[in-house]
């Protein structure tokens, strides 16, 4: 007989950045991060996970397209769960062998992969709550988190839906090096983000190969992980819990722009950021001075893709502002559309 199981997971984009690892091979960073996970019904991954006795061999199919199930980070994380569901198996007889069962894994994403607009984080999220499904699988999302964290650092904090802190941990072997959830989606309902594509094109300089050059190369980098990150931590925890954009807003935006200097700083240097980027933050500056209070906080990941931050109340407000730079930003009004502006949830 064949098992299955589905699961969706969404994507989340850090407001505190997570930029340096300290252990490349189990994905400890450098710093804290906190993120704020999507609606499941705009950017996601859809994963299906199998196992049979019958199957020869674990397979993967990405989007359409069978891939080789031999990247050590996707290893990593069949290895834990299979020894989690087996610890199942040893205590209870009657539970079917399906940690020595071959998987087959199907995934899918609605948005581009690897654009800078964390496909990977969703990936493992799916890839590892599915199969956690699949096996029935006792532990709980934190302790999951650790096990997604093996396959991308920034996975371990879609486990979790609203705004979610990943704490760095201290310990060598990880074990305390996951995710938590800082407030539901229902403790701050108002709260919208919108992407604006400015680009669907592959990244230059994967996330991991970039902070590995920033870690090795950046003397900023070394203030921004001692002291700058560490109070940016506790003030973004207790902006969110507070509901206070003012202050969500101003840590967001300065995040930003602290993690792509450190880009910048590396040497050689890493640009993420470009021209189309630069003007939409010129643009929500101008837009919170004319304010005279933060309305909107932009941020960018690994790439030149705008996610910005505003209160539902404001959306009307804002969204004037953008419409002039469609026609003036070249390939952006194709992307710009009523669709890509809608809220998320
Ligand atoms: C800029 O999680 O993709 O999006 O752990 O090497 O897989 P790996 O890196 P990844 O890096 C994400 C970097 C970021 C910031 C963030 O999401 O916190």
């Amino acid at each position: 007989s064949i098992h299955v199981a589905s699961i969706t997971a969404p994507v989340n984009i850090a407001t505190l950045k997570y930029w340096g690892k300290r252990d490349a091979d189990l994905n400890l960073p450098t710093n804290s991060s906190i993120s704020v996970t999507l609606s499941q019904d705009d950017l996601r991954t859809l994963t299906s996970a199998a196992c049979s006795a019958q199957f020869t061999e674990d397979k993967l199919w990405l989007n359409g397209e069978e891939e080789s199930l031999g990247s050590k980070r996707t290893q990593d994380c069949l290895a834990d769960l299979r020894q989690m569901r087996q610890q199942m198996e040893q205590a209870d007889s009657a539970l079917e062998p399906m940690s020595q069962w071959k998987l087959h894994i199907v995934s899918e994403n609605n948005f581009p992969t690897a654009a800078g607009l964390a496909s990977s984080a969703a990936g493992f999220a799916a890839l590892v709550t599915a199969i956690a499904k699949l096996y029935s699988l006792p532990q709980d999302m934190s302790e999951l988190s650790m096990v997604a964290r093996k396959g991308s650092g920034s996975a371990c904090r879609s486990l979790f839906g609203g705004f979610v802190a990943w704490e760095m941990g201290q310990l060598a072997d990880g074990t305390d090096s996951k995710a938590v959830q800082v407030a539901s989606r229902e403790q701050w309902p108002e709260m919208k983000a919108v992407i604006l594509v400015v680009s669907d094109e592959k990244k230059d300089t994967s996330s991991t190969q970039g902070m590995q050059l920033t870690v090795r190369t950046s003397d900023l980098f070394q203030e921004r992980i001692k002291t700058v990150v560490p109070q940016r931590f506790d003030e973004m925890k207790r902006a969110i819990v507070a509901r206070d954009f003012e202050m969500f807003a101003e840590l967001t935006m300065k995040d930003s722009n602290s993690f792509h200097a450190t880009c910048l700083d590396s040497y050689p240097p890493i640009f993420y950021i470009n021209d189309t980027s630069k003007k939409v933050i010129r643009l929500c500056h101008a837009i919170n001075a004319y304010f005279n209070r933060n309305v909107v906080a932009y941020t960018f990941d690994a790439g030149p893709n705008a996610v910005m931050y505003y209160l539902q109340e404001n959306e009307s407000k804002l969204l004037p502002f953008f419409y002039p730079l469609l026609s003036t930003v070249e390939g952006w009004g194709t992307k710009f559309t009523a669709e890509t502006l809608q809220g998320f949830e």
